[in-house]
């Protein structure tokens, strides 16, 4: 039987945890003379010889605990790398990157399974609710993502193990969260006659995981049946936003490695809309399951490794993820890339807002196939808006000339391009009443001695009020980014507090923090090193209207520096 062999070979390579498991683990719920839960067979070579001592096959080629979850190329991977950190298992990095990628595209997840956890893969810092079952929230996600928990899929008897594994390694676990050393909870909305469930809240988390998150799914059913190589040679836009930067445009080229339908070489070229700034990147990547693209890149210049995670879509037409770096992945583009053909393409323009009355204004527009002939008549913005003139033109940008009339309606104008467009593209204005600093709060961690530093990024974002005169209503329109200067203010958490002295540096310019050391820093009293928090305050000069001088706007965000994460039960970046 399955399970029994999983709990042997625990036992045989660690007796301590055997014991643990012994008295703690719960009974799996499948009656003993249920039907075993049926896995899925693994028939390659390589798999079964680098994990087949330990989990061996059975007569229909199931291996144990193995066969019975599928998961992302990353679940696989901190698979092995936990077989390697703590049971002995002994692999070449060559022979344990072909056993994820079999494992990855037999034992893998479905599109419509991948999507919903995606921000897992993608490192994203996000505050997850999850509204399906408040006890897997509550129990799952205290030491580690729930996107661990939702990107995988098993039988009932594996999440059943799962839970005796967390207790096998980690003792605490039970008394601290799975039942918090005493009674169950009562369950205090049985008013309707049922029978309350007093169940402890770690039972009912795996009665929902194991229905929600079963290991046969008419998803993966279909979509292992219609998988394979997705062939995504050519040219491919790319748009994307670049925290504090803003909008990014540009160009993919993804060339087929001819040894391996999975694999690719990239070389990317995209500008930095507002800057002008042009980033050039060469990468590989590889695809499991037909449309999980993980790749690397980098550009010329230190530190410029992007780790690449994207869903390709059904399609193979577009395909939308992040590219990240950062010691703890905090550094990130989102991105998103579209195959081009013939058609002219508009992607974006480096300006986001026009003011009523302007005039000569020069846009840059990005796009694909804009064409070397592109006359003003070809560009059109709406009524109010005169394109004056094409001041230059090439395939991917142009640059255009245009007049706004005093008396332009204001609010988003969609820009069209020779029958291509881009809704919202920007907006006309009369004036800049507010701006906000986006995050409105975000944590950073001291480092650089021990432990990398975790830096946190600001934007500035300019309103205008709209048609009703007051700020943060529905009609209020959005400009985009706008310049500031950026400055940090004690937000008094204590008293005397002299927080700004020694968290770290703000850019003046570019709104990026960097934290201090990690260290101690015997010049601060109280033993607080360099942790605090402050206020990080955004300055704009606002415009000058009806004879009224311009007034500075002012914003501001929350930011917490705080230690660093010294337990680390997530993947750690940059493997
Ligand atoms: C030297 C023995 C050994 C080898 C080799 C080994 N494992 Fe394991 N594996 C174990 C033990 C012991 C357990 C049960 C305890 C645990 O979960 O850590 C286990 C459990 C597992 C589980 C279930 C964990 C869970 O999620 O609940 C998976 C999956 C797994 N191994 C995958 C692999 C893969 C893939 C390989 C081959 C690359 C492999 N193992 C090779 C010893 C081994
Ligand atoms: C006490 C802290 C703690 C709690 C609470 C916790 N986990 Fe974990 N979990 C861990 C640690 C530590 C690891 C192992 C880290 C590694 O190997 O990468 C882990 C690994 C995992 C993994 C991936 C490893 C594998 O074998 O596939 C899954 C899935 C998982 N936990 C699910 C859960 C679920 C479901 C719950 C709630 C019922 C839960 N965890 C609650 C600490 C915890």
């Amino acid at each position: 039987m399955i399970t029994g062999r999983a709990l042997t070979v625990a036992f045989a390579f660690v007796p301590a945890i055997a014991i643990a498991l012994a008295a703690q683990a719960p009974q799996p719920s499948a009656a003993p003379t249920a039907k075993p839960e049926e896995g899925i067979a693994i028939t390659d070579a390589t798999v079964q010889k680098a994990c087949g001592t330990c989990h061996r096959p059975d007569d229909k080629g199931q291996m144990s605990r193995i066969s019975f979850q599928r998961n992302t190329p990353e679940g696989w991977q901190t698979q092995i790398q936990r077989m390697a950190s703590l049971n002995g298992l002994s692999i070449e990095p060559a022979t344990a990157r072909q056993v994820v990628k079999y494992l990855s595209d037999h034992l893998g997840l479905a599109p419509e399974e991948a999507k919903p956890a995606a921000w897992e893969a993608e490192r994203r810092l996000i505050d997850f609710t999850y509204a399906a079952s408040a006890d897997a929230e509550g129990t799952c996600n205290k030491c580690h993502s729930l996107g661990r928990v939702i990107s995988q899929r098993r039988t009932r008897t594996e999440w059943d193990l799962l839970i005796a594994m967390h207790r096998g390694w980690y003792p605490l676990v039970d008394n601290q969260v799975f039942r918090r050393s005493g009674p169950p909870p009562r369950d205090a909305a049985a008013t309707d006659g049922r029978p309350p469930d007093n169940r402890h809240p770690i039972e009912k988390a795996l009665d929902h995981l194991a229905k929600t998150f079963p290991l046969k799914t008419p998803e993966w059913t279909a979509w292992s049946a219609n998988m394979r190589s997705a062939r995504l040679e050519g040219t491919w836009t790319l748009s994307g936003w670049e925290p504090g930067k803003g909008a990014i445009y540009g160009r993919v080229v993804v060339t087929a490695d001819p040894a391996n339908p999975d694999e690719f070489t990239t070389s990317s070229t995209y500008r930095s809309a507002r800057s002008g700034e042009t980033i050039t990147r060469t990468g590989r990547a590889i695809v499991y399951t037909g449309f999980q693209w993980r790749g690397r890149s980098s550009a010329s210049g230190p530190d410029s490794t992007l780790r690449e995670v994207m869903l390709v879509d059904r399609d193979w037409r577009s395909m939308e993820g992040r590219w990240f770096t950062g010691g703890y992945d905090e550094l990130g583009v989102d991105v998103k890339l579209e195959r081009v053909g013939a058609e002219t393409r508009v992607l974006g323009t480096d300006r986001t807002a026009l003011r009523r009355g302007a005039t000569g204004q020069e846009i840059r527009i990005y796009g694909a196939n804009l064409g070397t002939s592109l006359r003003p008549s070809d560009v059109d913005l709406g009524r109010g808006i005169t394109v004056a003139r094409v001041v230059s033109t090439a395939a991917d940008v142009a640059t255009v000339a245009v007049d706004v009339a005093k008396d332009a309606a204001v609010g988003a104008r969609d820009l069209f391009v020779a029958g291509s467009s881009r809704s919202k593209a920007l907006a006309i204005y009369d004036r800049i009443d507010t701006i906000k600093v986006k995050p409105d709060w975000a944590m950073a961690r001291v480092g650089g001695d021990t432990f990398p530093k975790m830096l946190a990024q600001f934007e500035a974002w300019g309103y205008s009020n709209g048609a009703d005169g007051k700020p943060d209503s529905p009609d209020d329109i959005e400009l985009g980014l706008v310049d500031a200067a950026w400055s940090m203010e004690e937000y008094a958490a204590t008293y005397h507090d002299d927080d700004i002295k020694f968290v770290g540096v703000l850019n003046e310019a570019t709104g990026r923090f960097t934290p201090n050391g990690d260290g101690p820093n015997l010049a601060r009293s109280g033993q607080r090193n360099n942790i605090g928090d402050v206020w990080v305050v955004a300055k704009v000069a606002g415009d000058a209207v009806d004879g009224k001088p311009a007034a500075t706007l002012r914003a501001r965000a929350h930011l917490l520096v705080t230690v660093p994460l010294y337990m680390r039960f997530e993947p750690m970046g940059g493997r």
